[in-house]
């Protein structure tokens, strides 16, 4: 359904680039979006194909004809819900940046985490060959491509369901430039491996699963429910499906002396912790907490 974009009204068509902003950033701001000057001067830049530095510099300036008319239509597809990081097909994740559409799940800063604690366990543990890593659920493929960029030494092999999230991240890791450390492969969780449970195959397996209790994705903010893909969501009716199916076989693929890591959502790290325990595989697991003191990783050694 369309908006009401006030400013044919108040203003003729020679207004000025400034103007369009200022009227733009209230219309957001009417329509309850956060952050509406950010929004307002991030989507003008883009229809006007400027950077922000370059939007400052030609606040004074005239429009061309069809600017007004392009910008309302992002306008729309903003105050309508569609996130930001969609409209404009763009998310920085560990100062990467990354192509996102409504094929993937939007990177959070928060996931940084999970790169940060898996750095920190390839540097102190001493390996004799390039550590091995596995990826499950790797959407854009801002974890496996963020891995691969700090270390040059190792391979991942990063995993989803949705084939058309594996051809988002493999465009993702090409303009990385990190595409031969990587593979992709499209399957549910672990069925594209075969391995036995003695040998193990990764030095490291991580995740960041669906983890949303399945009622509550109703009450989450259309950005997200409307827009972003349910298969990213869905953890299943108490959220904890796909944490008990990865703990579950992941002793299988980790080599002994290797590291499980899984994001949580708030309050899941107690359940998640005890799944592990429950296997018998793995020595204490730790949770650690992200900016915010949410307990946002869970992490644990296989004996
Ligand atoms: C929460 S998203 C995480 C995406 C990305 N790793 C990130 O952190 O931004 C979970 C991902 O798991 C994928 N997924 C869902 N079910 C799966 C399954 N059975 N096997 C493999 N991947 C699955 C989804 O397609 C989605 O990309």
């Amino acid at each position: 359904m369309g908006v009401a974009f006030p400013y044919q009204r108040t203003y003729g068509l020679d207004m000025t680039v400034l103007e369009l902003l200022n009227w733009s950033t209230h219309c957001l701001e009417k329509n309850q979006i956060e952050n509406s000057r950010l929004n307002a001067e991030l989507l003008l830049a883009r229809s006007l194909d400027l950077s922000r530095e370059g939007l400052y510099m030609n606040l004074r300036g005239p429009l061309q004809k069809g600017d007004k008319e392009a910008f309302e239509r992002l306008i729309q597809r903003r105050i309508s819900g569609e996130p930001l990081q969609y409209i404009l097909e763009h998310q920085e994740f560990w100062s990467i940046d990354l192509k996102v559409d409504p094929r993937v799940l939007i990177p959070r800063p928060e996931t940084e985490l999970l790169v940060e604690q898996s750095l920190r366990i390839l540097s102190e543990s001493p390996f004799k060959r390039k550590p091995f890593i596995l990826e499950i659920g790797t959407g854009s493929g801002a974890i496996a491509i963020a891995m691969a960029k700090e270390r040059k030494d190792v391979f991942l092999v990063a995993t989803d369901l949705s084939r058309e999230a594996i051809l988002l991240a493999k465009e993702n890791a090409r303009s990385a430039g990190v595409q031969s450390q990587i593979e992709f492969v499209s399957g549910d969780l672990f069925e594209p491996f075969c391995v036995s449970k003695k040998q193990g195959l990764f030095d490291l397996i991580l995740s960041n699963p669906p983890y949303l209790h399945r009622h509550e994705i109703q009450t989450l903010a259309k950005e997200v429910k409307d827009y972003e893909p349910m298969i990213a969501l869905d953890g299943g009716e108490d959220g904890l499906e796909f944490y008990r199916r990865i703990i579950s076989r992941v002793p299988f693929y980790l080599r002994p002396g290797g590291w499980l890591l899984l994001e949580v959502g708030q309050g899941q790290n107690p359940r998640v912790t005890e799944l592990m325990e429950e296997t018998g595989y793995f020595f204490h697991p730790e949770s650690v907490p992200d900016l915010a003191g949410i307990e946002r990783v869970v992490k644990a050694q296989k004996k």
